[in-house]
């Protein structure tokens, strides 16, 4: 446009007019362009920092508060620190030096026989383990509320779901996990299993009997998977419940940014013995990991590792202690917790979920409450609940700001003056829709997109995410209730992290 109007200015013609024109010609269509002066990521995260809540969530190192010392002198120049594979600085898919040594060091450490450090997350370990166990239609029993990324590992090995539908069937699926009966139900119907993925701890600290997994699945000759994302500090600690270094699991993933010292989406897949074919599982990994992998993420898992290793115990013991006393006060304050231990189920303490199902105000108003008024960041929060971690970056001083938050939530907060009815109870269930196809068939059958709202009778061909905690509201190959649209619309207005990539959730892709 601008070249046009020089062409003719430089022609003669009413130069002052094609000014004008030119300058209200770019004044309409400025409104089109985006502001390059903008950095929004960069001005959210500086406001962000600005406002200096307290973080009760991840990651670990909790804003740096309890780092190694040798990756705190490494992240005072951090800009220098970045680097990737150049020579001298070892190849993280063909490690031979350094990154081959501290993955050697790491695997000691977390109890393993063979360590792989990941920079895309447990999403990508997740990704490497299941492709790496299970061919096309191979059976896999997991639970339906397993992560995200164990779906996206199914729908890429082509791998057969066999859904464990733990959680869906208590009042509250937070606070479950599988337990060994269902497991060895599902392999009594299931003998050509080829793995069971076990997710250990949940999101809400909900530990299987692992230990007892282990045996059923070894007497089958069945692999022991297990997620534990949310677990890389439980070896360390004799007052956590057993992880699953401890129960001879085949392999298992560990986000080790969310509970350790490391950066975020920095992460290990340890591998526990023979049964794996390691030649396949390398493949895997260099299959679904950047080959330009983040040396700041790898140094801090080395970081990590070091830190556990040699003051570990120490400081889960420290957290422990906070997280008795939290507990404490909160169930002084009136607010529910999950009981330490219910039947085969043990709780991560250091996750501390309380309940505000005794007032009348919901767990999203309560959690706005704690932000705005207590300053506290929380991990997630739902109907009912709000949840907060402890992890090796909190101290006493933390333990008072959450207590004096929660202790002006609670004035704030209305006792309900009636007993809550069991059906409402009911709503907290997520409905799980019947699998009508393998989530890799229903991705690859032609599709087309249609509105949410008319969506009722037919099969998705997507999944529609809440994060956190990840776990698809649906997965494809699940046929679309009537039930599952209005939960899903329900949950848009008030959860900020549902995820479908569809217009605001106005649409599905659906299987033709
Ligand atoms: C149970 C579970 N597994 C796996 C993941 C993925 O971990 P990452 O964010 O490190 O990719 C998450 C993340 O929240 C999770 O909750």
């Amino acid at each position: 446009m601008g070249i046009r109007f020089n062409l003719l200015r430089r022609a003669g013609s009413f130069p002052r007019f094609f000014d004008i024109i030119e300058k209200i010609g770019y004044n309409i269509l400025k409104v089109n362009y985006m502001n390059q002066n903008n950095a929004p990521i960069i001005e959210g995260i500086l406001k962000y920092i600005l406002e200096d809540f307290k973080s009760f969530h991840v990651p670990g190192h909790q804003g740096g508060k309890e780092v190694d010392g040798l990756l705190k002198l490494l992240l005072k120049q951090p800009l220098k620190a970045d680097l990737t594979e150049i020579h001298g600085l070892d190849n993280l898919h063909a490690p031979r030096g350094m990154i081959r040594e501290a993955q050697e060091i790491a695997a000691e450490a977390f109890g393993a026989a063979e360590t792989f450090f990941l920079v895309n997350g447990s999403t990508a370990g997740l990704m490497a383990m299941i492709n790496a166990v299970c061919r096309p239609g191979e059976k896999i029993i997991l639970p339906r509320s397993a992560h995200q990324g164990a779906f996206g590992a199914i729908i890429t090995s082509g791998a057969v779901p066999v859904y464990i539908p733990e959680g869906f069937s208590g009042s509250r699926w937070e606070y479950t996990n599988m337990t060994v009966g269902q497991i060895e139900q599902a392999l009594e119907e299931n003998p050509e299993a080829r793995a069971v993925l076990v997710n250990n701890p949940t999101y809400f600290g909900v530990c299987s009997d692992l230990n007892e997994i282990r045996r059923i699945t070894t007497e089958r000759g069945v692999l022991l998977l297990v997620d534990e994302a949310h677990g890389g500090h439980l070896s360390f600690h004799h007052g956590l419940p057993a992880g699953a270094a401890e129960a001879g699991a085949d392999m298992w993933v560990q986000s080790t940014h969310k509970t350790l010292g490391s950066l975020t989406q920095s992460a290990m897949l340890h591998l526990g013995g023979e049964k794996v074919d390691r030649q396949r599982l390398k493949h895997m990994l260099s299959v679904f990991q950047s080959t330009s992998p983040s040396y700041l993420l790898l140094a801090s898992l080395d970081a990590a590792r070091r830190q556990m290793a040699q003051k570990g115990k120490e400081l889960l013991g420290n957290i422990l202690l906070l997280a008795e006393e939290a507990r404490s006060r909160l169930e002084q304050l009136g607010f529910g917790l999950i009981p330490p231990k219910q039947g085969e189920f043990k709780l991560d303490i250091t996750k501390l979920a309380f309940f505000t199902d005794r007032f009348r105000e919901s767990g999203e108003e309560a959690a706005f409450i704690l932000r705005r008024s207590g300053k506290v960041e929380p991990e997630m929060y739902g109907k009912d609940y709000i949840l907060v971690l402890l992890t090796l970056g909190h101290n006493e001083e933390d333990l008072a700001a959450l207590i004096n938050a929660a202790r002006s939530l609670r004035e704030w907060l209305t006792l309900k003056t009636f007993k809550k009815k069991e059906p409402e109870d009911v709503s907290y269930l997520h409905p799980v829709s019947p699998q009508l196809l393998t989530p890799r068939e229903a991705v690859n059958l032609p599709t087309e997109i249609i509105s949410l709202d008319r969506a009722a009778g037919r099969i998705s061909s997507q999944m529609v995410n809440i994060y956190p905690p990840g776990i698809p509201l649906l997965v494809p190959g699940e046929i679309i209730t009537s039930e599952i649209i209005e939960y899903i619309l329900r949950e848009k207005n008030v959860h900020p992290g549902i995820e479908s990539g569809m217009e605001g959730l106005n649409k599905i892709i659906v299987v033709k």
